[in-house]
Parts: C-alpha cells; sequence; structure tokens
C-alpha cells in the first residue's frame, strides 16, 4: 500500500520506573495496533504489563545506576504457529509443543548470563523450555554509565521473527554522572526507529519464500521494509517548540542503516553520546550514520529557526550498506519523520524559556588504552557461502556456527584486542558483544583477493613487502570516542576493538560473570545472526 507523510503525532510508549524496588512483569502479547492513519490495525506481538496496555515498542522502562531491577518475562503469546514462516533448516528452538517461543535481552546491560536473555533460554506459553533455561524472573544490576538500552526477543533461529513481529522496547539508565542541563522532560524524546514491509490489510508482509528455497526454504539474508517507523507509526510528525531537543535514537532496523539528515540547513545534530553512554565532548555533525542496534543520543536546536518550519528527518544510507543500490527515492534521500516547529509561545500559554546547556565536557575518556603486556588478541573472519548463482546462504565469523566449540573463552580482568576481517563484498555487519563495553581502536583496508589467496599476511604491518594492508590504519571519527558495544565491521577492513573484561564503571562486576549459560556476540542483522553469524562467549576466573 501506498501510505502518506506525516500525518500521526509520533507516539510516547508508556514509561515504568524499574528501580521502584518492586518486581515488574512484562509480558508477551499477540495484539493489534495502527501503525498509520491508513492502514488497518496490524497483529503484532508486543510486550506489555497488561494484554490491553501491550505496545509496539515496548513500555520505555526506567532504571537509576546502581539500583537493580527486577523483572520476571512472562509470555503470553498462544499461537501454536508463529505469525511468519520459521525456516526449519536454520538451527532455531522448535518447541516440542508447538508454539512461539520467547526470550528477551536487554541489549547492552552487564549482567549475570542468567538473565541475559541466551538464545537457548527460550520459554513458551505452552510450558516447554529451551535447554539452556534457567528462570524466567531477571535481575538487572544497571551498574552502567547512563546511557539508552534496548531489550527485545531472542530466541534462537527466529530472532528476526520476533523483533520484526514487534517484540523490542527502549530502557534507560539515569544517574549522576550525567551533567546538569541537558535538555529533559518534554525536551528529551527517545526514537525507536524500524522499517518494515505491509499488505494491504495491514498485516505484516515477512518474506515466505527464501533466497535459495533448495537450501533454506524461507530464509533471506535480509529483511527491508518499504516504510519506516519511529515509535510504531509509519513516518510520523512530531511538534516542537523552539528549543533544545535531546533525541536518543535507537537504530532497531533488522538490517537496515541509517544516515538521517535533515531537511533545514541550519539545522545540525549535536551529537553528545554512544551506545554506552556520553561522549568526552559534543561532536555537531550534518548527518548521523548508525547501524542496526546502534543508539546515538543528540541535540537538535530549534531555536533559530522560523516558527512554522516543517523539517524533514531523512535516510540516505544504501542497503545493502553500504554497498548496494536500493534507494528508493531520485534524490537517494527516504523519510523517517517529520518535525513541526511552534510558536514558542502558545494561545493561553506563559512563554517558554529554554534553560537547557550542553556542556563543552561530557564525560570522561572511557580508560582504556592497548598498552597492557598480556593483550589477547583475537581474530574473525566475517564470510558468507554463496551458492553457484551468487546468493548468500549462510554467514559465519570464522568459518564456525552457534554449535561449534566455545572458542571465545575471556578472563575476567583480561584485556583483550579484536578484530573483524570483512571478507563480505560491499557488505557491512555490525558487529555486537554481550556483557562488555569496548572503545573502537582503528579500521584498516586490505587487499582482500590476497588475503583469501593466502598470499599475504595480517602479522606484517602497511609498507611492508608481504602484508595484506593497502593503508595505515585509520582512526574513528571523534563522535565515536565512546563506550560501544555495536561496531560497524567494514567490508574489505580488519575493524580492531579494545575491552577489558570489568563492569563498565572499572571495577569489578558486581556478580558472577562466570556462572551460567554464558554469553555471546554476534552479527546484529538479524538475518545474519539467525544464520549462522553468532557464536558464544564464556568468561572464566
Ligand atoms: Cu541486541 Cu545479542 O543482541
Ligand atoms: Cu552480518
Amino acid at each position: 500500500p501506498k501510505l502518506a507523510f506525516f500525518v500521526d503525532p509520533l507516539p510516547t510508549p508508556p514509561s515504568i520506573n524499574v528501580s521502584d524496588g518492586r518486581n515488574h512483569v512484562i509480558k508477551a502479547f499477540k495484539i493489534k495496533q495502527k501503525l498509520h492513519r491508513d492502514l488497518p490495525s496490524t497483529e503484532l506481538y508486543a510486550y506489555g504489563t497488561s494484554e490491553s496496555t501491550a505496545s509496539y515498542p515496548g513500555p520505555t522502562l526506567e532504571a537509576r545506576r546502581n539500583v537493580p531491577s527486577r523483572i520476571r518475562w512472562e509470555n503470553h503469546i498462544a499461537d501454536r504457529q508463529h505469525m511468519f514462516p520459521v525456516d526449519p533448516t536454520i538451527a532455531w528452538a522448535d518447541p516440542p509443543n508447538g508454539g512461539v517461543p520467547t526470550v528477551t535481552h536487554l541489549h547492552g546491560m552487564e549482567v549475570e548470563s542468567v538473565y541475559d536473555g541466551n538464545p537457548e533460554s527460550w520459554f513458551t506459553t505452552f510450558n516447554d523450555t529451551g535447554p539452556k533455561f534457567v528462570t524466567q524472573d531477571y535481575a538487572y544490576p544497571n551498574s552502567l554509565l547512563p546511557s539508552l538500552l534496548w531489550y527485545h526477543d531472542h530466541t534462537m533461529g527466529i530472532t528476526r521473527l520476533n523483533v520484526i513481529a514487534g517484540l523490542v522496547g527502549a530502557y534507560v539508565v539515569r544517574g549522576p554522572e550525567e551533567p546538569p542541563g541537558l535538555p529533559t522532560g518534554q525536551q528529551e524524546v527517545v526514537l525507536v526507529i524500524q522499517d518494515k514491509q505491509f499488505l494491504a490489510n495491514g498485516s505484516i508482509n515477512f518474506p515466505s519464500v527464501g533466497i535459495d528455497p533448495s537450501l533454506h526454504p524461507d530464509w533471506c539474508p535480509a529483511y527491508f521494509g518499504d516504510t519506516i517507523l519511529v515509535n510504531g507509526k509509519v513516518w510520523p510528525y512530531l511538534q516542537v517548540r523552539p528549543l533544545q531537543y535531546r533525541f536518543r535514537i535507537l537504530n532497531g532496523a533488522s538490517e537496515r542503516y541509517l544516515t538521517l539528515s535533515m531537511s533545514h540547513r541550519r539545522l545540525k545534530f549535536l551529537k553528545i553520546g554512544t551506545d554506552g553512554g556520553l561522549l568526552p565532548r559534543p561532536v555537531l555533525l550534518r548527518s548521523l550514520t548508525i547501524s542496526p542496534a546502534e543508539r546515538v543520543d543528540c541535540v537538535i536546536d530549534f531555536r533559530r529557526v522560523r516558527p512554522g518550519a516543517r523539517i524533514i528527518v531523512s535516510n540516505s544510507a544504501p542497503l545493502p550498506f553500504p554497498g548496494g543500490g536500493g534507494i528508493q527515492s531520485s534524490d537517494g534521500k527516504v523519510p523517517v519523520m517529520q518535525f513541526r516547529v511552534l510558536e514558542s509561545r502558545q494561545p493561553g500559554e506563559e512563554p517558554v524559556v529554554d534553560v537547557s546547556t550542553v556542556p563543552a565536557r561530557l564525560a570522561k575518556r572511557p580508560p582504556l588504552v592497548p598498552h597492557n603486556a598480556s593483550i589477547v588478541y583475537r581474530h574473525f573472519t566475517l564470510t558468507e557461502s554463496v551458492n553457484p548463482v551468487g546468493v548468500s546462504t549462510d554467514l559465519m565469523l570464522q568459518n564456525r556456527t552457534w554449535e561449534d566449540p566455545v572458542t571465545e573463552v575471556s578472563r575476567i580482568g583480561g584485556t583483550e584486542i579484536w578484530q573483524f576481517i570483512n571478507l563480505t563484498p560491499g557488505l557491512a555487519h555490525p558487529i555486537h558483544l554481550h556483557l562488555v563495553k569496548f572503545v573502537v581502536l582503528s579500521f584498516q583496508s586490505i587487499d582482500v583477493t590476497r588475503f583469501e589467496r593466502g598470499l599475504c599476511s595480517l602479522n606484517e604491518s602497511f609498507g611492508r613487502r608481504d602484508s595484506c594492508f593497502v593503508e595505515p590504519p585509520r582512526l574513528p571519527e571523534p563522535e565515536d570516542w565512546g563506550w560501544k558495544d555495536v561496531v560497524t565491521a567494514w567490508p574489505g577492513n580488519v575493524t580492531r576493538i579494545l575491552l577489558r573484561v570489568t563492569s563498565q564503571s572499572g571495577s569489578k562486576f558486581p556478580f558472577d560473570a562466570t556462572s551460567g549459560p554464558g554469553y555471546l556476540w554476534h552479527c546484529h542483522l538479524l538475518s545474519h545472526e539467525d544464520n549462522a553469524m553468532m557464536r558464544p562467549l564464556i568468561i572464566q576466573r
């Protein structure tokens, strides 16, 4: 269906304070919700405290730093069969009594692994549980720096289906580490961005024929929508006052990168934070590129914009990213949402004065430096298997799948450098690690053909005769000099990250990271993590 732009106001999901000392219950239901003025209600799987209040996205959970929150996750989805085609040829939960298995991962949280939403810890409403199920009662320490996290389903082999069905929500950790003065209240807005395709009857269109049906009858290496939803509405608008606003943006899309820009020349994004909290200093940008699962914290200053202005936020990221040509409009931009700037004074109201300020120094730099004598180096190739007609049929990390023996065993307190060698032409992979935050060290292009033929080495630095590198390492841009839990591994490059196996605060984890089913790391393109770009990560003393 062809849908009109900017006809629905941006919704705000309900918000719940989960650091109030109580036990909270968040349940997954099948619901119906209007996602656009001209679209019939859409069937979704969604989180909420009750069936009537469940929503897509789910409630925004608000936590205080170092105040634990306790959440019981329940599954009330009574469908015997998933609303989308499940591909039985990829490793998936496959509950004996049918139903829709779910397990929730709080993306970005440092937490004991029994509460981490391991893909094999799923459960259904018909009492089946996955092999690594321990409990539905999760406890989060909230020991992270203040930041935007998100929760989403992580069930083995069907994460892409459960997330596109609606099982996502935002989670905010707040604390005194954030400088006072940043825009707050009405001037702080969480934006959860996803893309979807719809059928005329309002239901979500998920392809039921795989890209190579002889191998995988239903699985495709990507799901792209032709509409973009923000907080559960297709192409919404937001009325803003001529004030500063803080936008906490999550790219919750399955595979779509975002490069956001605004139609108004004088407006820029002042980026103030990354996945793991505030940047050392704000960085003013014309556009923001955000990978799937990545979060960007930014401030937009509408004070010098003419009242009545209508500003379009659009996406210009190619798809697939970055090498694809799949942009659906002539100017290379696809609308995301619209800002409508109001008069500062509404009839019958006092004039508003903006008291917000963005300090020049926001946070300490992540205290990670790569000169520790005992650094553990790991390197991983990112590859795809391709069938005779050139179609991608599986994706792998170091040629291993989830089921292969555990290779990433990290020691508490250890310092590690991980290097991702992306050999998939034209295709970036957003790599996410559970449990730890990291910093991005560098990117460096390589001669992929010579590397694949074994004609050169990655151990020789650039300039040496046998080196695979074709340039010196490039540093990340200043807007990425913060804590991260997702990094884009660029095609034809080695991407390096540095991490310490400790709490983000620098001290010991306030829980036992060595117990339970363990952690994982994976590509966050959901079709990739489902098949089979996902690996266990085990922590030892
Ligand atoms: Cu956002 Cu392993 O997940
Ligand atoms: Cu991938």
